[in-house]
């Protein structure tokens, strides 16, 4: 299917709608093998298969992970199929992440796209996996779709970004993480107080119970757009270390007083580094996304930010927050926009740079 040039223009503001065009985005960059299909911007059917086998080991073991999408890849492709109503036939492309991620797990999502691009007979389509969490603001459900340039905050397990967005094609980098990203200082956080991993979404929880004053942890100053998360977590380790040393046992309200706390201070890092910089660029409209924009406390704090600004604010359903092939499905439907075709050939990118 080649765009018209209505379609192109159409695109540039952000708008695939008319299109009939139907894209199947496969997602395998971690640890959750997730296929979604699309028409347009509407999400016809996504499936997805979390990998539980890394909770033991407090964090995700790459060769597991590769070897559990290889395990998932085939029944998460019959589950999106099955929810989307559509046939292999029906489809007109097929968008996957080709990078960041770990290298065996995009290797597992990305030859298993060539190889029914291929059978198929249909375009593939690469997709940079943090441009792609952005692209998710333009979901026909994640409305109100954006409509001016942005401010956007990226904040998952590998990154935190602080970006310029004025389309789901033309976003700028400002400002990233100097150490850990926000969702490894919350994981790091939780490995330490015993919490399962992924930690973040269990922290979140338990800051629910817990009292957000209870603990002073450090917030490091850091220049510009940047970020920096290892003094907290060290400040974290600091109180944790000093009330084992009196050999008095964790008890369950400290543990909630320590995520409430600690919950508050990364939120608290995070709204600042957001309205500084909107501020800054002079932009009306500012979004979160990515794993961590799932956190109850940084979802309030964001929506009061735009509030008392006036400022829109843009964040993802659930289903849109952490990794899902319905973002690499969109950006998929952006790339055919402008005939941005993958070859067979190419192989998955680790590390890839956001340019
Ligand atoms: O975007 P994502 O699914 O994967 C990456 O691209 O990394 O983000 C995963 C991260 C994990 O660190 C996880 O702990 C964090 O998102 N996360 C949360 C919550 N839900 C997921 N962090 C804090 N609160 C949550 N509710
Ligand atoms: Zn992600």
């Amino acid at each position: 299917m080649i765009a018209s040039g209505q379609e192109q223009n159409a695109a540039k503001d952000g708008l695939v709608s008319m299109t009939e065009r139907i894209m199947l985005g496969i997602e395998s960059s971690c640890d959750d093998t997730s296929i979604a299909i699309l028409k347009g911007q509407q999400l016809l059917g996504q499936f997805a298969a979390v990998q539980h086998i890394h909770s033991k080991y407090g964090g995700v073991v790459p060769e597991f992970a590769s070897r559990a999408h290889q395990v998932h890849i085939v029944p998460v492709l019959e589950g999106a199929l099955k929810e989307a109503g559509c046939s292999l036939r029906q489809i007109d492309g097929i968008a996957y992440t080709r990078g960041p991620g770990l290298h065996g797990s995009l290797l597992v999502g990305s030859a298993f796209a060539r190889s029914l691009a291929w059978s198929l007979g249909v375009p593939m389509y690469p997709v940079h996996h943090m441009r792609a969490h952005v692209v998710a603001h333009w979901m026909a459900d994640a409305a109100p779709n954006p409509s001016q340039p942005m401010m956007a905050l990226t904040v998952s397990g590998g990154h935190t970004q602080l970006l310029e967005v004025r389309s789901p094609t033309d976003m700028h980098v400002i400002g990233t993480t100097m150490d850990d990203a926000a969702g490894e200082a919350f994981d790091k956080v939780a490995k330490m107080l015993g919490l399962p991993y992924p930690g973040g979404p269990e922290v979140d929880r338990l800051a629910a119970l817990g009292n957000p004053e209870a603990f002073s942890f450090t917030a490091p100053k850091m220049e510009g757009h940047n970020f920096s998360f290892s003094g907290v977590k060290t400040s974290v380790l600091r109180v944790l270390e000093k009330t084992l040393a009196t050999g008095v046992e964790l008890s369950e309200t400290m543990i909630q007083d320590v995520c409430a706390s600690v919950q508050a201070t990364i939120v608290s890092i995070l709204v600042s580094k957001l309205e500084a910089a909107a501020l800054e660029r002079g932009l009306k409209a500012i979004a979160i996304q990515g794993g961590v924009s799932a956190n109850s406390g940084l979802r309030q704090a964001v929506q009061e930010l735009g509030e008392q600004h006036g400022w829109d604010v843009h964040i993802p359903p659930f289903r849109y927050c952490t990794d899902n092939g319905a973002m690499i499905a969109l950006s998929g439907q952006y790339a055919a926009v402008e005939s941005k075709e993958g070859r067979l050939d190419e192989a998955p990118l680790a590390r890839w740079p956001m340019t």
